[in-house]
């Protein structure tokens, strides 16, 4: 193959996970609706912090929402995601960052650092691959069950930690908080 269509192979390729991470995101477009009219403005809104109503979440799935314009990932997780994720010994992570914002900016990526709640039961992160951003596929996908980015081959564990593949980093929580025991908030 060609240098030329080479180049050709991956705008296409990534053209058809653009629009899939589309597709992705329209997930929580009935959220979404409900942060718009709770919300003053959306200029101010693109900017500002957000209120995530996730009571209708269930455990084991996950709700995306768009915040800031870019994909983030409300994971409910199940008790085997949480006890799968725990048993990852630090030595196995190729990032032992925790890589979030709502913690010291030095500490490690243990599974309880990664998760909203002491219980590990939500897992908040953005969904942007940290290759090249991609959005990662969810539900358990990839060999470590938990999220797989289709554009090169990055697989995130339950916790979003990146495990094999080019992804250099964790998928990165955001700041993030409950307001009360049904709503997130981010930012
Ligand atoms: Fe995700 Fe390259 S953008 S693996």
């Amino acid at each position: 193959m060609s240098h030329a269509d080479d180049h050709v192979g991956t705008r296409r390729d990534f053209l058809y996970y653009a629009t899939a991470g589309t597709g992705a995101v329209a997930t929580g477009a009935a959220v979404w609706t409900l942060v718009n009219q709770m919300n003053p403005s959306a200029d101010v809104q693109a900017l500002a912090s957000i209120y995530v109503d996730v009571s209708g979440v269930e455990t084991g799935t996950q709700l995306t929402v768009k915040w800031r314009g870019k994909p983030v990932f409300i994971r409910r997780r199940s008790p085997e995601d949480i006890e799968s994720a725990r048993a990852v010994p630090m030595g196995d992570l190729v990032d032992t960052n925790a890589r979030n914002a709502n913690i010291a900016a030095d500490a490690q990526a243990t599974d309880e650092n990664r998760t909203l709640d002491e219980a590990g039961e939500w897992l908040v992160m953005m969904g942007v691959c940290t290759h090249l951003g991609c959005v990662p596929i969810g539900d358990g996908a990839g060999d470590f069950d938990g999220w797989f980015c289709p554009c090169h081959g990055s697989h995130y564990d339950a916790a979003g930690r990146i495990r094999r593949g080019p992804a250099p980093q964790n998928l990165p929580v955001p700041t993030a908080s409950f307001s009360d025991d049904t709503t997130i908030l981010l930012g």
